[in-house]
């Protein structure tokens, strides 16, 4: 048994955002450490995507590293990418405590954390000391107090201070746990955010920069295609498929009311895997390869990322296996993948 897997049943019995904060706290001291051991993925896994190279195709989905404070961590665990976020453009606490509850006999996670964020200033100039040779994407969001109508300004306020300093930037339209949020999915609402957007990038000449949105496993098809439609017509440069779910439906019946029990939130993990996948393919489908996607939701072992691979996903992240399973799990799955 590796080193989290004896300390597995510790850390499970603390809070879980205590576990966190203990974690991070943690994390912070080993990034310290003038020689962090690195593990490499095997170099049959390089590969590109959006114009930029990576180390594999296996990243760090949004929400554990909010404020960019683990990068070499995450780096020496072997990840290709790490997307930081979701920042808002100002300071915010997120929702009240408790927020986050894991149910481990499901490898389900169930959130309602509310953009915790310490605000895009904070989190930019962390990023300035960030290490070489990792992919950093920024995951933006808004602000809670912004009204609906006001969020492209809160968008383009955290993209002024966050794109700079990333190697690409998702904009987040997709969490659950910021009332109206989803509402800019709708092909009317997103037009003109992706439109203000990239024009903002090309003001800012950031014309190279990989523009991606992350979309809510929720949608109904044909939402699906149409606002796969607008992405392409816009000129974004790719799709990052899914968020966590509202739907209860996927909890596996004994569990059910448990988690209807802790209140709403955002699920992850292996309950989400199925529902993610299948709105991943009606998206490949209607993208028919004019932008690449990214694969999120339920991913925890080589042949979930195998096939997130085979379906046309140009790249895969994850977040709730992670927990679950240790950082053994990246070079595990990179093990198999090779
Ligand atoms: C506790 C928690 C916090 C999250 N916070 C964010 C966030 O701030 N922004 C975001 O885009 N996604 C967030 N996510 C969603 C993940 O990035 C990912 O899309 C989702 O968990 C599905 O992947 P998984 O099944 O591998 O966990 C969060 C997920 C969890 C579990």
């Amino acid at each position: 048994m590796d080193l989290y897997g004896a300390l597995r049943p510790l850390i499970f019995r603390l809070d879980p955002e205590t576990a966190h904060n203990l974690a991070f706290l943690l994390g912070e001291g080993a990034c310290l450490l003038p020689l962090l051991p690195q593990a490499q993925p095997p170099a049959s896994l390089r590969c590109q995507a959006l114009g930029l190279d990576f180390p594999t195709p296996l990243g760090l989905a949004a929400g554990l590293d909010k404020g960019a404070t683990l990068l070499p961590l995450w780096q020496s665990l072997g990840f290709g990418h790490v997307e930081i976020g979701t920042v808002t453009p100002r300071p915010q606490p997120g929702n009240p405590k408790p927020r986050l509850f894991r149910f481990p006999e499901a490898g389900l996670i169930l959130n309602r954390m509310g953009f915790n964020s310490e605000g895009a200033e904070v989190v930019a100039a962390r990023l300035k000391r960030r290490p070489a040779g990792l992919v950093v994407g920024g995951n933006l969001g808004k602000n809670k107090e912004t009204p609906e109508a006001q969020a492209l300004d809160d968008y383009r306020a955290a993209y002024r201070l966050i794109a700079p300093e990333v190697d690409y930037i998702a904009l987040n339209v997709s969490s659950p746990n910021t009332p109206g949020l989803r509402n800019l999915q709708a092909p009317e609402a997103l037009k003109p955010l992706l439109t203000g957007m990239l024009a903002l990038r090309q003001e800012l000449g950031l014309e190279r920069q990989p523009l991606l949105l992350k979309l809510a496993p929720d949608l109904a098809p044909e939402d699906l295609d149409a606002i796969v439609e607008v992405a392409v017509a816009s000129g974004i440069s790719g799709l990052i498929a899914t968020n966590t779910t509202l739907d209860r439906g996927v909890v596996p019946e004994p569990l059910r009311a448990r988690v209807e029990a802790r209140g709403a939130g955002g699920l992850s993990g292996v309950p989400l895997k199925k529902k993610a996948r299948e709105v991943r393919l009606r998206i490949l489908q209607a993208l028919d390869g004019r932008l690449p996607l990214v694969a999120c939701g339920g991913l925890g072992s080589p042949e979930d990322v195998l096939t997130a691979l085979a379906d046309g996903a140009a790249l895969t992240q994850i977040y709730s296996a992670l927990i679950f399973e240790g950082p053994g799990l990246v070079d595990r799955i990179h093990q198999g993948l090779a």
